[in-house]
């Protein structure tokens, strides 16, 4: 076997090359004079690991022209983050299943299909593949514990992230609990106080995608009022959109971290030893 990255996931596909001892494939990446992308990758194996985080369209485009370049070797796609897959349905006449039409795309050319922290498991249906989703809870609870704060309390911003804070508690045998939230718009998130017992806490967020912040910087405001004693926000996928990071810094939260399944300067935590263990499953 050996392994593809896309330009975006170059150092998650080394982690993953350098825990399975398998060769990772050096590919060049450019651009034709009109824009168009173009990709060359080297000698391929009888099998192939594709890594390739959805992160924009142009990824997609390069998953896409990474699967084709790999033609006649098995090969199996990993999507550390599935762009993509928040518009899972269609909420006004008109628009397109997103997540359907990108999952559709992606099953063509390859054995299996592996996501990691989906927001909304349902979109695995959508590929015509076999396809399966990755916690990376015990990576996210392993960095909570190198934080070293006392006792601290895992916190999940709204009901939909309860199960993953649990997952993150049970590293440390710490408490969770969640937040309520009520969306206001694409940008504004309202929490609605309920009663929690994070005055003198030091508590930790962790949901699994921070975008715009919104849903973490309100929550740490309404924690910070309540009298914790420190907040930090640990996600998955770091999309940190529109000055994202330094909202949350400025919002009072002390650390920011977030897994290389979405490579930035905050990608502490790496999605390799989860994705090697699910790839070792199947
Ligand atoms: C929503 O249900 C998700 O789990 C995240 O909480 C949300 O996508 C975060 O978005 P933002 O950072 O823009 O508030």
């Amino acid at each position: 076997m050996k392994i593809v990255s896309t330009e975006r996931s170059q150092v998650l596909a080394a982690r993953i090359a350098e825990k399975m001892r398998v060769p990772l494939v050096y590919t060049k990446f450019s651009r034709f004079p009109d824009g168009e992308l173009y990709l060359r990758t080297g000698d391929l194996d009888r099998e192939t690991l594709i890594v390739g985080s959805i992160v924009d369209s142009d990824a997609l485009v390069q998953v896409l022209l990474a699967v084709d370049a790999c033609e006649g070797s098995e090969t199996t796609l990993v999507l550390p983050y599935l762009g993509y897959a928040r518009q899972d349905k269609r909420f006004n006449p008109g628009e397109p299943i997103s997540a359907r039409a990108v999952a559709q795309a992606l099953s063509r050319g390859v054995e299996r299909v592996f996501v990691v922290n989906i927001h909304d498991p349902k979109v695995l249906g959508y590929f015509t593949v076999p396809a399966e989703n990755i916690s990376i809870a015990s990576a996210i609870g392993g960095y909570v514990g190198s934080l070293n704060l006392k006792d601290p309390l895992i916190l999940a911003p709204d009901e939909g992230a309860i199960d993953f804070a649990g997952d993150v508690a049970a590293v440390g045998g710490w408490e969770s609990d969640h937040l309520q939230k009520t969306r206001i718009s694409g940008e504004e998130v309202r929490m609605k106080p309920k009663h929690l017992d994070a005055c003198n806490r030091e508590v930790v967020i962790v949901d699994d995608i921070i975008a715009t912040g919104g849903t973490l910087a309100t929550a740490a405001e309404m924690l910070h009022r309540q009298g914790a004693a420190s907040v930090h926000a640990a996600c998955v996928h770091g999309v940190l959109t529109d000055g994202a990071y330094a909202r949350l810094r400025a919002a009072g939260i002390a650390s920011v971290v977030s897994s290389d399944t979405y490579e930035n300067a905050s990608s502490f935590v790496s999605a390799a030893g989860a994705i090697v263990d699910a790839l070792g499953r199947c």
